[in-house]
């Protein structure tokens, strides 16, 4: 696969890239999910593809709403769909605990993504390493971190392993309007003013007029708001 193949299927729908992808890796190509709305939008439309047998994966930090539990296990039930679970490396939490407290993350950028590296990214890095491709819910518009975000590239984080991001020109009011007319179920907390979700303690809702990931790592400046799953 080159570049120039890349370029063309900027043109390309959702659908089509998606289709793309499980013509061109099946299973090995997984979908990163924290099953929020755009996650779900995906999940939706993999599971109406014909031959679809892409794998599902999610990061679980151990730092999750009781909400998002809830969502994922409805994936399972109502899509029968198999989710493989990553958790972060047992000794790597316990010493962080034990070193630097149970809110370590609110102490400094470099503590957060400390926090971030040892329950998402290495996590992430055992995830992809099963994997030629990923797929993410990552749209341009949501933070100025992620104005670049191109369809189908090359990762250079992870290997140059192929990332897929068939959102990435969607705003908002397209994901929302994708949900109702399909009646995607998604997580409860979305009601409550939570548009964008990540760990319970690292995510508030937000006031009308905020942006919609105002309440991730609310303490932070947008420049920072990154993870380091996405760079
Ligand atoms: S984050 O980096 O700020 O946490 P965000 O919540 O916007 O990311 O999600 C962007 C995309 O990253 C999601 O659509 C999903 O593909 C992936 N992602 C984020 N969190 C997880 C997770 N816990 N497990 C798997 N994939 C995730
Ligand atoms: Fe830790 Fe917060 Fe990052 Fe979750 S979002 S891994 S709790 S710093």
């Amino acid at each position: 696969m080159n570049t120039t193949n890349f370029k063309e299927l900027e043109d390309q729908s959702a659908e089509q890239i998606l289709a793309w992808t499980v013509k061109e890796f099946g299973p090995r190509a997984g979908i990163a999910s924290s099953f929020g709305m755009e996650d779900m939008v995906l999940i939706d439309m993999v599971s109406k593809l014909d031959g679809n047998n892409l794998t599902i994966f999610t990061l679980d930090t151990g730092r999750l709403h009781e909400e998002t539990y809830e969502i994922m296990e409805k994936v399972r039930t109502r899509y029968g769909m198999t989710i493989k679970t990553f958790f972060p490396v047992r000794e790597a939490v316990e010493a962080l605990l034990r070193d630097k407290g149970f809110f370590s993350f609110r102490e400094s950028v470099d503590n957060r993504k400390e926090c971030c590296y040892i329950r998402k990214v290495e996590p992430l890095k055992r995830a992809l390493a099963q994997l030629d491709a990923w797929v993410t819910g990552l749209r341009r518009d949501q933070n100025v971190t992620r104005t670049n975000v191109a369809k189908v590239g090359n990762d250079a984080d992870h290997d140059n392993l192929i990332k897929i991001n068939p959102l990435a020109d969607w705003t908002q009011e397209q994901v929302e309007g994708y949900i109702e007319k399909h009646s995607v179920p998604v997580n409860s907390l979305h009601k409550k003013n939570y548009p964008s979700i990540g760990c319970a303690p690292c995510t508030r809702s937000i006031n009308p007029g905020e942006d919609i990931r105002a309440g991730r790592w609310w303490w932070e400046n947008p420049e920072h708001k990154e993870c380091g799953l996405h760079r």
